[in-house]
């Protein structure tokens, strides 16, 4: 059986989902006006492991003129919420988007995959990529194991932090801003 299957979004993303498309609307609307607020509004979105495809529906509604592509390596998600079927370990787009999306994805790949994955995530994005997943202290400390998908790779903080730090410098909130782009204020940003 695949793993990222019916059973798989009817768990996680059923009415007990770890999120909704209201939370959602608020993340994305955030993220979205901070990219204007630096002066690099989007017009071209890419959401990698897009799902239930709640970024893509969310961008649709607020913001049609924007081009949102979104992928996932599931058949079934791909099917369902009309992705397109690709694993971001060995696929790199051919042009680079204004915004990345990779939301609670990464953790799902060994490490091998996920190193591919980070240069692809790399090499994909214009100004900013939004990146969420749940660390090793995360899984232990943080998240409702209930909730939850637990049958994940357990990496630090630091694993992931000195991978992307070779593209980006991390903002917080789940944003990393690609070298050379947006000039961050010593205080804007987790690291100077
Ligand atoms: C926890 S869900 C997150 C869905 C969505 N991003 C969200 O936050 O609502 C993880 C998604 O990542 C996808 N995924 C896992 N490995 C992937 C890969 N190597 N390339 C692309 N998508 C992947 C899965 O199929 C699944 O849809």
């Amino acid at each position: 059986m695949p793993r990222f299957d019916d059973q798989y979004y009817q768990r996680f993303y059923g009415l007990v989902g770890v999120h909704d498309h209201e939370q959602i609307g608020h993340l994305a609307t955030a993220v979205h006006e901070m990219c204007a607020w630096w002066g690099v509004p989007p017009s071209s979105v890419l959401d990698v492991g897009a799902g239930v495809g709640m970024w893509r529906d969310w961008y649709r509604a607020q913001h049609p003129r924007v081009k949102v592509r979104s992928v996932d390596i599931s058949e079934h998600a791909c099917a369902k919420w009309g992705h397109e079927l690709r694993d971001i370990a060995t696929w790199k787009p051919s042009k680079k988007f204004d915004l990345v999306i990779c939301h609670g994805v990464l953790h799902y790949l060994d490490e091998p995959a996920a190193l591919s994955a980070i240069a692809n995530l790399g090499a994909a994005t214009r100004n900013v990529l939004y990146l969420e997943l749940p660390t090793a202290h995360d899984l232990a400390e943080v998240v409702d194991p209930e909730l939850t998908d637990m049958d994940v790779h357990h990496r630090s903080g630091e694993w992931y932090r000195s991978r992307l730090n070779v593209h980006f410098q991390q903002a917080g909130a789940g944003l990393w801003v690609r070298h050379g782009t947006v000039p961050l204020y010593e205080l804007e940003s987790a690291q100077p």
